[in-house]
């Protein structure tokens, strides 16, 4: 179980941090608006599903006043671009090239990873979604994925299901090239109560350049990370924050990143 660390300050280190953002699909924080791009303000107004509004307006202000900390620019004056498969980097300012993050949502959690200086991934999933976890697992997963889920005791299968699978995406998506990869050209390991890992195919010492994480979340989310370190480096250590966007917005408020609108290049996005 994750937890919430109120001391995790804005400072960049050896440190990552885990910063997570519950929302009420509907029950938005208004204010936040403030703080999106012009452009994210109209794909914002696009949004037909209210839900789907409350996600994005949660991850991109809150992608936006939790990275802003790392600096003193302004949340709206933060910069972004998006890697060849899609994964989003800051270009804007300078002073943040060196940070790494990463972003995964579902419908009342935004979860954020950041680092510095070391490529992160992280998934989080609704564990409690239906899901036919052998037969998913025997399309999409590695063949030791699948004789691991088979060793576990049927009313423990779909919660391991969902670990493995926000595991697998969390590695993608620190490596950063979507589904490119073959789901089943690697493979991540379970092993209880023990240290999780990663084999792949194509990268012969992938266990210890990627260190795995996974925690429950309360309402049945799992919440998986993949952390770059270097040979031999002890494991990151990993610190969690949760915020609320009212409370990052106060925050911001406090620090005189008072919203105004932003500058938009047609690259960013
Ligand atoms: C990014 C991706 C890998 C994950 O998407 P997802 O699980 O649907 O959604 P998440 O909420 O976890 O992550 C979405 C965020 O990841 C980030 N992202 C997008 N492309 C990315 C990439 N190539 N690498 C890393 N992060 C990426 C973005 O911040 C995105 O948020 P945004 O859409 O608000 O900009 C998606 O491109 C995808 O293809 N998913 C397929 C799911 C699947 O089959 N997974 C296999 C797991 S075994």
């Amino acid at each position: 179980m994750l937890i919430d660390d109120p001391a995790v300050a804005w400072t960049a280190g050896d440190e990552v941090h885990l910063w997570l953002v519950p929302f009420e699909p509907g029950g938005e924080a208004k204010g936040a608006e403030r703080f999106l791009t012009a452009r994210e303000r109209v794909r914002l107004d696009g949004f037909r599903n209210v839900g789907a509004r409350s996600q994005f307006l949660a991850a991109r202000a809150g992608r936006r006043l939790i990275l802003a900390g790392y600096t003193n620019a302004s949340p709206q004056a933060l910069q972004f671009r998006r890697g060849d498969a899609g994964k989003p980097f800051a270009s804007r300012p300078e002073a943040l090239r060196p940070l790494s993050f990463n972003l995964s949502h579902t419908t009342k959690l935004v979860a954020l990873v950041v680092a510095w200086k070391r490529r992160v991934g992280i998934d989080v999933e609704l564990a409690s979604r239906e899901v036919d976890a052998m037969s998913f697992a025997r399309r999409f997963l590695s063949q030791r994925e699948v004789a691991a889920l088979e060793r576990e005791a049927r009313s423990a299968r779909r919660a391991a299901f969902y670990r493995i699978w926000t595991l697998k995406e969390a590695y993608l998506k620190a490596l950063g090239v979507g589904l490119s990869v073959p789901l089943d050209s690697f493979s991540v390991s379970l092993a209880p109560g023990g240290r999780l890992g990663v084999e792949d195919d194509g990268v012969p010492d992938a266990d210890q350049l990627w260190r795995l994480f996974c925690y429950e979340y309360p309402s049945n989310h799992v919440v998986s990370l993949c952390i770059e370190a270097a040979r031999g480096e002890v494991t990151p250590v990993v610190r969690v924050r949760r915020a609320s966007l009212q409370e990052l917005e106060r925050r911001a408020d406090a620090t005189g990143a008072t919203g105004s609108p932003a500058l938009e290049t047609g690259s960013t996005r």
